[in-house]
């Protein structure tokens, strides 16, 4: 029986990350085969990597650990490389519960994403508190986020595939407080450091690991808003980036999904194929498709339509993805029910993962296998 970790202070945040999506899912009551070929293998010829988010408690679970280590061939730490974890106390450094899962991508032969340098949330307190009160100033404000950039990426150095480099700096189609680019005028950095600050930390990642690929990472910059008009700031900021010879290697679609939103698959598609369009590689890097459930604890749709919604939008994500050549690595935002932020974080949703709380494989997992068989005579090669 697991036991689905705490939700934290989410509420307030939650809207913040309003896509759309699909009705019902039911869990399945059949185990994969273990003898079946595992996503990670039924993705390899065509060269695209599938990729999980994993809480390292959770591999004190053997069946949770076989998944993870199974079928996937990316990590990406959920929240173990955020500055709130890594720094807790100003000036000491804590990596071991990363350390952990890049020992366990290792052993399992898969690569890690680095998530996330810089971001407005998850922030210790003695950074946002000194900053409020004036004990930090604005230049020191700058040195200490070079001096963290730097560390973390050397601490990993060589051991990162990808780096969420920038997080979710852009605003939302309902923003009150966009600049004339787009971005958040009350991000917590942008108000303090001005937008350079994202080309900046490009740089110093940069520095600390040349060869890391360096990601700016945000949601709904893939048409979920309607208008697509994030989306067209988000290719904005890219092609002002690379024109200023930033280093950036790539840009993350989150594709938090909700079948309340709607999805439209052609739009996702093009929009990938439009930041690709500028030379930049592309990767899906939180997918989940959350719908509204009967409980938090057994996460079954209430709508029993749900459930083909969420595989024909599950479909969508990852189709969009093998279209698109230079998209490199497909990732769920944690792989079942139980393990999810959605219940936390989005009142009466869930079961949007592709594993039920059970963890056994649900319709969505079976639509991500079938497609990638499919794939393996179309979709181009990476
Ligand atoms: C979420 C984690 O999944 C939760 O455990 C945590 O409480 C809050 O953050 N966009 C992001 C991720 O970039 O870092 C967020 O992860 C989900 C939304």
């Amino acid at each position: 029986m697991r036991v689905r970790r705490a939700a934290g202070a989410a509420a307030a945040l939650a809207c913040a990350w309003a896509g759309l999506v699909a009705p019902g899912a039911t869990a399945s009551a059949h185990p994969a085969h273990p003898d079946s070929p595992p996503l990670r293998a039924l993705a390899a010829p065509i060269g695209l990597r599938i990729g999980t988010a994993v809480a390292p408690a959770n591999l004190a679970d053997p069946a949770y650990a076989e998944i993870a280590g199974r079928q996937f061939n990316v990590i990406t730490p959920e929240n173990e490389l955020k500055w709130e974890t890594v720094e807790p106390t100003r000036g000491s450094y804590d990596w071991s519960a990363a350390d952990r899962l890049v020992d366990f991508a290792r052993a399992h032969g898969q690569q890690v994403r680095g998530h996330v340098l810089l971001w407005h949330n998850q922030n210790p307190a003695w950074l946002v508190d000194g900053v409020e009160n004036g004990t930090i100033s604005t230049a020191q404000l700058r040195e200490i986020l070079h001096q963290h950039i730097t560390a973390e990426v050397t601490h990993f150095k060589g051991r990162i595939w990808q780096w969420d480099v920038a997080n979710e700096f852009l605003a939302d189609a309902w923003s009150p407080a966009p600049n004339e680019h787009g971005i958040n005028s009350d991000d917590f950095w942008v108000s303090h450091l001005g937008e350079g600050v994202i080309a900046d930390a490009f740089r110093w990642a940069h520095e600390a690991d040349p060869k890391a690929l360096l990601f700016y990472n945000d949601y709904n910059i893939t048409g979920e808003d309607g208008t697509n008009a994030k989306s067209d700031a988000a290719y904005d900021l890219a092609k002002r980036l690379r024109q200023q010879g930033v280093p950036i290697d790539g840009v993350g679609e989150q594709a938090h999904l909700d079948t309340q939103y709607g999805f439209d698959a052609d739009r996702f598609r093009t929009d990938l194929q439009r930041f690709a369009s500028l030379g930049l590689k592309v990767a899906i890097t939180e997918a989940d498709v959350r719908t509204f459930v009967d409980s938090a604890e057994t996460q079954v749709p209430t709508d029993p339509a749900a459930v083909a919604k969420q595989s024909e939008y599950w479909s969508g994500l990852l189709n969009g993805c093998l279209a698109v050549r230079q998209c490199i690595s497909f990732t769920v935002w944690e792989f079942d029910d139980a393990d999810s932020w959605v219940p936390g974080w989005f009142t009466g949703e869930g079961a949007a993962t592709p594993y039920d709380v059970h963890l056994q494989p649900k319709a969505a997992y079976r639509t991500l296998q079938q497609d990638l068989r499919e794939a393996k005579h179309t979709a181009p090669k990476r």
